[in-house]
C-alpha cells in the first residue's frame, strides 16, 4: 500500500480498502452540506486548542486563514470530492494539510469525528431552523393579511365533508395561522436541544486535555454544555424533535393543500387559483390542476417517513456511536428541504386565490348550514328545548329534501305545518346566512367582533414571533 492509499485513520491497517467498503461508506455526496458548520466549529475548535497552549498564535492564524480559503474553495466548487476521504470532515482536513503541512495535522488534537460531527449536525440545526422560522412567519403573515381581506366573505365550514355552519372566511385563514404557531413552537423547542456544546466529548469518554468547553460554548454562540460525554456523542434527540415539528408541519400542510385541492375543484368551487400556480393536461384542454397542492401533500409523506426513519435507526443502537448514525443526514436535509418549499408553495397558493362568494353561498343554501341557527332561535326566542328544536327543524329539513327545496325557497305554509314559529320575518332572519355568522358570539367563533378582535390578537402573535428571527 502506497501512502498516498493510506487513510487519515489508517496507521494500523496492512490492506487498502476495498471498493465496497469505500462506496457504502462515503457520506461526502450528502454531509458536504455540513461544510459551513464544519469550519466554523474547526476555527472555534483551534482558538480553543490556542487558548490551553496546544497550538501557539501563529498556528492559529495560519488554520483559520486555510480554513476560510477552503470554505471558499468549497462554495466556488474547487475542492474535489472523493470517497476515498469518507465524509466532509476528513475532506477539510486533508485539505488543511495539504496547505499547511505538520500544522493542520494538530486541528485534531483533543477532537473525534464523532464530537465533531453532532456538533456541526446542531449547528446545521440552529442555522436552517432559523430559516425555516422565517419562513414560518411569512406564511403566518400572508394568512393574517388573506383574513383581513376575507373577513367579510362567507363559506361554508364542513364537518365530515358535510356543509356544517357559515364561517367568516377570515375564521377558516386564522385556524391555519394558529396551527402554524405551534409548529413555530415546536421547531423553537428543537431548536434549544440543538444549542447545545457536545464538542469536548472525544469519542466517549471525554479527552485527556484540559479541553475549556465553556469558551467553545461562547465561541459557537450555544447556550449549553452536555453534561456527559457519552450522552454528548451518542444523542440524536435534537434531530427527532426537529424531525417531529417538521412533521407535524406537514401534516398541516398537506391539510391546508387538502382543503385547497378540494375547494378549487368543480364541485366545491369556492376558491380559484390562478393560471400561474396550476397546470394543465397533455390531452385534456379543459384541465387546470391544483399540482403544487397535490406535491406538498405527497411530499408530507416523506417527512413523515424521515422521522420514522431516525426512530427505527435509534431504537436499538447499542450506546454512544454507531456508524449506523451517519444516516440521520440524508433524513434531516431532506426534511429541511422539503418543508422550506412546501411553506413557500402554500404561501403562493394562500396570496393568490380568490374566493368565489357566489358558489359559497350555493353550497351553504343546498347544505341547510342555517338549521342550527334555527334550532337556536326556537331555544332563545321560543323557549324550546333545544332537544325539541332540534327535531323540529330536522322535519323541516326532511320536508325541503322531498320537495327538492332549501329551507329559503319552501313555502310558509309547509313551514308553519311543522310548528307555528316557522313564520315571517322571525324564520327569515332565524335561517338568514348573511346574519349567521354574526351569531357566532363566543370567544373563537365567527362573529364579526370576535374576527375583529382575533385578528388582533394574530398581529401580536405575529410581532412576538417576528422577535426569534432577529
Ligand atoms: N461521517 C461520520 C458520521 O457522519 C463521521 C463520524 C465517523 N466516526 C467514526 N468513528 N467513524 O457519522
Amino acid at each position: 500500500m502506497t501512502q498516498k492509499e493510506k487513510k487519515l485513520w489508517g496507521g494500523r491497517f496492512q490492506e487498502k480498502a476495498s471498493s465496497i467498503l469505500e462506496r457504502i461508506g462515503e457520506s461526502v455526496s450528502f454531509d458536504h452540506k455540513l461544510y459551513k458548520e464544519d469550519i466554523q466549529g474547526s476555527i472555534a475548535h483551534a482558538r480553543m486548542l490556542q487558548k490551553i497552549g496546544i497550538l501557539t498564535k501563529e498556528e492559529l492564524s495560519q488554520i483559520e486563514t486555510s480554513l476560510s480559503l477552503i470554505r471558499t474553495e468549497l462554495e466556488e466548487g474547487k475542492l474535489e470530492f472523493k470517497s476515498e476521504l469518507e465524509d466532509i470532515h476528513m475532506h477539510i482536513e486533508s485539505r488543511l494539510t495539504e496547505l499547511i503541512g505538520e500544522t493542520g495535522k494538530k486541528l485534531h488534537t483533543a477532537r473525534s469525528r464523532n464530537d465533531q460531527v453532532t456538533q456541526d449536525v446542531r449547528l446545521f440545526i440552529l442555522n436552517q431552523g432559523k430559516e425555516i422560522l422565517r419562513s414560518i412567519f411569512n406564511l403566518r403573515n400572508s394568512l393574517y393579511e388573506k383574513a383581513k381581506l376575507s373577513l367579510d366573505v362567507i363559506i361554508p365550514g364542513y364537518t365530515h365533508l358535510q356543509v356544517a355552519q357559515p364561517i367568516r372566511a377570515s375564521q377558516y385563514l386564522l385556524s391555519w395561522f394558529w396551527a402554524l404557531e405551534r409548529d413555530q413552537e415546536f421547531i423553537r423547542f428543537a431548536l434549544q436541544s440543538s444549542s447545545e456544546l457536545a464538542l469536548g466529548s472525544g469519542a466517549m469518554a471525554g479527552v485527556n486535555y484540559p479541553t475549556d468547553r465553556e469558551f467553545l460554548k461562547k465561541e459557537l454562540g450555544l447556550s449549553k454544555i452536555s453534561h456527559n460525554s457519552m450522552d454528548g456523542v451518542a444523542s440524536r434527540d435534537h434531530i427527532l424533535q426537529f424531525l417531529f415539528a417538521a412533521s407535524q408541519l406537514m401534516i398541516h400542510a398537506s391539510r391546508i393543500c387538502e382543503d385547497i385541492i378540494l375547494y378549487s375543484s368543480q364541485e366545491f368551487g369556492i376558491l380559484k387559483l390562478p393560471d400561474s400556480l396550476t397546470t394543465g393536461s397533455s390531452i385534456m384542454p379543459q384541465k387546470k390542476n391544483p399540482d403544487i397542492a397535490e406535491l406538498i401533500r405527497g411530499k408530507s409523506g416523506r417527512v413523515i417517513g424521515n422521522l420514522n426513519h431516525i426512530l427505527v435507526m435509534l431504537k436499538g443502537l447499542p450506546s454512544t456511536y454507531n456508524r449506523d448514525l451517519q444516516e440521520d443526514k440524508l433524513a434531516l436535509f431532506d426534511s429541511i428541504e422539503t418543508v422550506q418549499i412546501s411553506l413557500e408553495g402554500i404561501q403562493a397558493m394562500i396570496e393568490g386565490w380568490i374566493w368565489v362568494p357566489e358558489r359559497a353561498e350555493a353550497s351553504l343554501k343546498n347544505g341547510f348550514a342555517t338549521a342550527t341557527d334555527l334550532a337556536d332561535y326556537l331555544v332563545n326566542e321560543k323557549k324550546i328545548p333545544f332537544r325539541t328544536a332540534h327535531e323540529l327543524v330536522g322535519t323541516l329539513v326532511g320536508i325541503c329534501v322531498e320537495q327538492k327545496k332549501t329551507l329559503f325557497d319552501l313555502s310558509e305554509s309547509d313551514r308553519i305545518s311543522v310548528s307555528e314559529h316557522f313564520a315571517g320575518k322571525e324564520y327569515e332572519d332565524a335561517v338568514s346566512l348573511s346574519l349567521s355568522a354574526d351569531k357566532k358570539i363566543s370567544y373563537g367563533g365567527t362573529s364579526r367582533k370576535r374576527q375583529e378582535e382575533q385578528l388582533k390578537i394574530a398581529l401580536e402573535s405575529l410581532k412576538e414571533a417576528e422577535k426569534w428571527l432577529l
